[in-house]
């Protein structure tokens, strides 16, 4: 092969490949394993794969904690894939409530955008950091730590919050409590509550036993 044939050839080939370091946009048929998806192909990769539109809307909040949360991890935003982060959105009604949860996966950084919201964490020395948050106004929370988000009006609240990870987990403290079908006796051992507190929070929460 002549010199600039083989130098043309090279760029062709650096030139084709290149969007491949880039991006990982998750192939969503594939396996996810602890590094994420497996990569579509380059090739149908277009605008669309790193644009979410639906955080546009307002989530329903007629259910029982007046609050929805619409994410756009992973799952949902494939383009997310492999970057680190993710983001979604967060409408309180009136008297709504995110109860208290964690990310096991991710740091969060809130971002509020109409109305107040009350928001706190406890660190695992259990110190409480809380405050009233505006629009405008940003608070951090800690990877891992129990957190949660109160409408602080009475009028709707909007906030996105932005994990730092595409895929940053969830886990509500009442629903792992009383969720599920972790016998009642072995709750009342483990958090010193009543029986009769456990059986009503089980029966708002769907738990069984
Ligand atoms: C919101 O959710 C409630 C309860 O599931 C449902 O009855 C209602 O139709 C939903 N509203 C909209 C606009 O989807």
């Amino acid at each position: 092969m002549p010199p600039t044939l083989f130098i043309f050839s090279l760029l062709i080939f650096f030139s084709s490949h290149a969007a491949a370091l880039d991006f990982c946009v998750a192939n969503l048929k594939g396996p996810q394993g602890p590094a994420g998806f497996s990569c579509k192909t380059p090739a149908k990769v277009t605008v669309n794969d790193f644009v979410f539109t639906a955080l546009t809307k307002a989530g329903n909040t007629s259910n029982i904690i007046k609050a929805a949360v619409s994410p756009a991890f992973v799952a949902q935003f494939p383009g997310v894939n492999g970057l680190g982060l993710s983001i979604a959105r967060l409408d309180l009604a009136p008297g709504g409530v995110i109860p208290m949860h964690t990310h096991p996966g991710a740091s969060e950084i809130l971002i509020v955008v109409q109305g107040y919201i009350l928001a706190g964490f406890i660190s695992s020395d259990n110190s409480v950091y809380l405050k009233t948050l505006k629009k405008g106004e940003v608070m951090v929370f800690p990877q891992g730590l129990l957190h949660f988000q109160v409408n602080a009006a009475g009028i709707p609240a909007i906030a996105f919050p932005s994990f730092s990870s595409p895929d940053p987990g969830l886990q509500i403290l009442d629903f792992a409590l009383f969720g599920n079908n972790l016998p009642t006796m072995l709750i009342e051992k483990t958090t010193f509550l009543d029986e009769a507190q456990i059986k009503k929070l089980k029966a708002v929460l769907g738990g069984t036993g």
